[in-house]
Formats: structure tokens, C-alpha cells, sequence
């Protein structure tokens, strides 16, 4: 009886059904478009609606003790989820650098889950591997980098990066002669990282989970737009001995600036220095003959830590460690034990190239998404959300006592909004009205010392119209602002 009991509603036709509910539920949230807040039913809020509590009530209650019917419990999932999620998937969502999920990749994915592959060794899953050996020849030729580099399937930028350090870590030092493999950071010449003052945030975890400290890491100083002070650099290259990774940028978090490449890598060729450029999203620039022109001398680099579930579009999570020299990534990451055995066939093993043994099969999403938007689908959507955040840098600046921040070179745009003879910053006020509003999702950062609102465009369907909205509703609301 107990033993029934326990079996029935994990197995057979409650399961699929199960499946079924979450495939036709999910397929009804995303078809059904986020609305100005009051304004009809049957639409989903971009912002969350319930409380913290109320979350916590919804999915709260003990741990049943005997197993629960499937639907049930996926009915159950659906009705505390959706209150607290966020609408990043939708045109009017500009908080963050966050992609929107294709619908070939969710689906692509909801197949991941259903075949629970675990790509760690070419013989876990040889389908799983050549997908992403696949995808990953397809990126290096999109993106226009050594097509004989090496490429790791991650969580996100953070793990790419990770993972490109530690090859970095471990090539600069065995260039320096140290055997890190051997001796660790043990009694190793400290690996000096170069970062700009501002670096994202992620770098700095990276590189404390690889072991250097704070003492270890120079942090140059940055321009208005957030681009590393070359003659700033040269010199603290050229005053420091021993090991070093320069880390660069492209895409800045606030302004989408890049570094200036020739320059770096000129600096990294004569300082033996590795160069690891972060380029989360600004690396997608390369993808679009028109931006492209940007990113010029990036391709010099030894490593590009980038993400698929930013501006590719890819489900989360998926991030790429891509390296110019296979066998110090590699070396890196590499796990080898007796039972992990190599395929006769000499297929990938993803774990060569990543910090993980089992995981998520990413690459079928990327392959999937690649196919889906094709070379000209990557293209023109990055084209057209640069072409949109210029567009809305120029309506914006028309307006009285808003400043925008940065030089419109990618997606992002940091702007600021004053009023007064003072002009006093009220970017937080004009922040909580267009969040209001119901259509947008925004938030405000601190860049070089003053309240900006961030503007991304990167959601994938944002385009020139939803842009013009936007600057309608802006100049409505800021109006609103200054006349009370
Ligand atoms: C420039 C930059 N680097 C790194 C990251 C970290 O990426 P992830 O959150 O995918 O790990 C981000 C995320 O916003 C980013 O914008």
C-alpha cells in the first residue's frame, strides 16, 4: 500500500500531464503581453506584485510527507511563482543587462529538462557534446575569434570569466616558471591583475575565488565613459615585476564603452602580460557589421568571457569562457579519474573547458537559438537595439534639465534628470514614475558620483516603436515633474 502510494504519482500519465500543464501554461505567460498597470485583464505586471511575505506564505507551509500529484503541485508552483516574477522578458524591460529568453530556446530547454542529459564526458551524453561542439565553432565564427580556441559552456560572465582567469592564472605563472599544477599559489611570484577602477563586480569575485587578494589587484583609473586610462596603465605596467593579466572591458555596465583594444593589447604583447577582456554583452557587437568596427583589436586578446542569456537571448543560464590557448584552459579545468573515460570517438568533453563535472546540457539552447536567429537574425536584433538606445539619447537630450551621461555607443544609456536653478537631481523621483507607469521596469545606479537611470535595451523584441513610447511617456511623466 505505502509502496503504491509512493511510486503512482511519479510515474506514467500523471507525470506527463504534469509536463503538459507547465508546456501550455508557460506558452500562455509568454503570448500574453504586460500592459499599463489597470488596463484589462488577462495580462501579466512587469513588476512583481506580491510582498515578500506573501511569497513566502504562498510557497511556506511544511514539507509534505507523502508524495503530491503532480499538476497539483505545478498548479501549485504556478500560483506562488507568478506574483513575485519580474518581466525581464518584455520590451519595456530596461533595468539591467538581461536577456529575454527566446522562445526556441525555452523551448529547446523545457527538451534539456525532458531528456536530463549531463554533458560532462562525451560518453554521458554524445548528443549533448556534439550540440555544444558544435555551437561552440558556430560562436567563434560569429564572433569573429580564433577559430581554433577553446570554448566553455558556463552558468554566466561570472563563471566565463572565472574560468578564463584561471587559465590566464595558470599560463602567466607557468610562463614565470612556476609549476602551478604542482605548487598551487604556494610559495608562486604574486599574479598582478590589472582592472579598471569601476571593473564590473563579478571580476573582482572571480578573482578572489582564484585566490589573489586585493593587495594584488591595481585598479586603474577610468575615464567619463568608463574606458581604463591608457598612459595610466602603461606606467603601472611598467612599474610592476613579475606575472600579469590585464582585464579589460567591453561593454561598460553603465555606459557600453569598450576599452581601447589596440592600445591594451600593444600593452599586453610588450608587458607578457594576459589580456581577458569581459565583454558580458559588448562582445555581441562583433555580430553586427555595422557595430563591429567598435570592438576593433578585442580579437587580440588571449581570452573573452561573454554571455549566451544576455544579448543572445539564450535561456538562463548560459555563459561562454572562450580561451586563444586550448591547453592552458584546459589545464585549468581539466578532471581526470579512471572512470571518466574518453570517447574512442574523440568526441568533446565539456569538463575540459569548465568548472564542472555534471550540469545542465547548455549547449542545446545555444545550438538552438543560433539556428533560430541565424547570422542575419543576431545581427539585426543588435543593430536595432543600438539603433534604439541612440534614438533615445537623442530624444532624451532635447529635454530641459535631463543630461545623459555617456557617449550612445552600444545599448546602454546612463541619464540623469534636474531640476531647479540648483539642478538638483530627482533621477530617483522620475525613476519610481515610469516604473508606475506598469510598462517599464527601470532602475537607478550611482556613475561617477551622481543618481543615474540605467537604460538597456536588450530585451529582444525592443524596437524602434517601444523606444519612442518610452521617450513619449519620459517627457509625459518628467513634465509631471517639473510643473509641481
Ligand atoms: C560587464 C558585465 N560583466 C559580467 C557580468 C556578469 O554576468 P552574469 O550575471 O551572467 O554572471 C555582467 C552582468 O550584468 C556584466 O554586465
Amino acid at each position: 500500500m505505502k509502496q503504491d502510494r509512493i511510486l503512482l504519482p511519479t510515474r506514467g500519465i500523471r507525470m506527463t500531464d504534469a509536463m503538459k500543464l507547465a508546456a501550455e501554461h508557460g506558452r500562455a505567460w509568454r503570448s500574453n503581453a504586460v500592459r499599463p498597470m489597470g488596463d484589462g485583464a488577462n495580462v501579466r505586471a512587469i513588476h512583481p506584485t506580491a510582498t515578500l511575505e506573501a511569497l513566502r506564505e504562498a510557497f511556506g507551509g511544511p514539507l509534505p510527507d507523502i508524495p503530491q500529484e503532480g499538476q497539483g503541485v505545478i498548479r501549485d508552483l504556478i500560483a506562488a511563482a507568478e506574483p513575485g516574477l519580474v518581466g525581464n522578458t518584455d520590451a519595456g524591460f530596461h533595468a539591467w543587462v538581461m536577456g529575454a529568453s527566446h522562445p526556441v530556446g525555452v523551448a529547446a530547454d523545457w527538451l534539456t529538462s525532458a531528456w536530463g542529459q549531463n554533458p560532462g564526458i562525451y560518453q554521458c551524453s554524445p548528443a549533448a557534446c556534439t550540440a555544444e561542439e558544435v555551437a561552440a565553432g558556430w560562436l567563434l565564427e560569429l564572433l569573429d575569434l580564433p577559430r581554433n580556441g577553446s570554448v566553455g559552456f558556463t552558468t554566466g560572465a561570472t563563471m566565463a570569466g572565472f574560468t578564463c582567469l584561471a587559465a590566464a592564472r595558470g599560463e602567466v605563472l607557468r610562463r614565470a616558471g612556476h609549476d602551478f599544477d604542482e605548487l598551487g599559489l604556494a610559495h608562486a611570484p604574486p599574479v598582478k591583475v590589472f582592472v579598471a577602477e569601476d571593473t564590473h563586480v563579478t571580476n573582482l569575485a572571480a578573482i578572489r575565488y582564484l585566490g589573489i587578494g586585493n593587495r594584488d589587484v591595481i585598479r586603474i583609473a577610468t575615464d567619463a565613459q568608463g574606458r581604463m586610462v591608457v598612459p595610466l596603465l602603461a606606467r603601472s605596467l611598467s612599474d610592476t615585476e613579475g606575472p600579469k593579466i590585464i582585464l579589460a572591458t567591453a561593454g561598460h555596465i553603465n555606459t557600453g564603452a569598450f576599452d581601447d583594444f589596440p592600445a591594451l593589447a600593444d600593452l599586453a604583447a610588450e608587458n607578457d602580460a594576459w589580456l581577458h577582456v569581459d565583454s558580458a554583452f559588448g562582445l555581441w557587437a562583433r555580430a553586427a557589421p555595422d557595430r563591429k568596427a567598435r570592438t576593433a583589436g578585442l580579437e587580440r586578446a588571449d581570452s573573452w568571457s561573454t554571455d549566451g542569456h544576455k544579448w543572445l537571448q539564450v535561456p538562463y543560464d548560459s555563459g561562454f569562457a572562450i580561451v586563444r590557448h586550448p591547453d592552458a584552459h584546459a589545464r585549468a579545468m581539466d578532471m581526470t579519474a579512471s572512470y571518466l573515460t574518453q570517447s574512442p570517438e574523440g568526441g568533446r568533453n565539456p569538463t575540459q573547458f569548465s568548472p564542472e563535472l555534471s550540469r545542465r546540457a547548455r549547449g542545446f539552447a545555444v545550438w538552438a537559438v543560433l539556428r533560430a536567429l541565424g547570422r542575419e537574425g543576431v545581427a539585426e536584433m543588435i543593430e536595432r537595439h543600438c539603433a534604439a538606445a541612440e534614438l533615445l539619447g537623442d530624444l532624451l537630450r532635447d529635454l530641459p534639465g535631463v543630461r545623459v551621461h555617456n557617449d550612445v555607443v552600444l545599448n546602454q544609456l546612463a541619464v540623469s534628470f534636474h531640476t531647479g536653478d540648483g539642478g538638483a537631481n530627482v533621477t530617483a523621483a522620475m525613476e519610481e514614475r515610469l516604473n508606475l507607469d506598469g510598462r517599464y521596469f527601470f532602475r537607478t545606479a550611482s556613475w561617477k558620483g551622481e543618481t543615474v537611470l540605467r537604460v538597456s535595451v536588450i530585451s529582444r523584441e525592443t524596437g524602434v516603436a517601444d523606444i519612442r513610447a518610452l521617450a513619449a511617456c519620459v517627457d509625459r511623466e518628467w513634465s509631471a515633474i517639473r510643473t509641481t
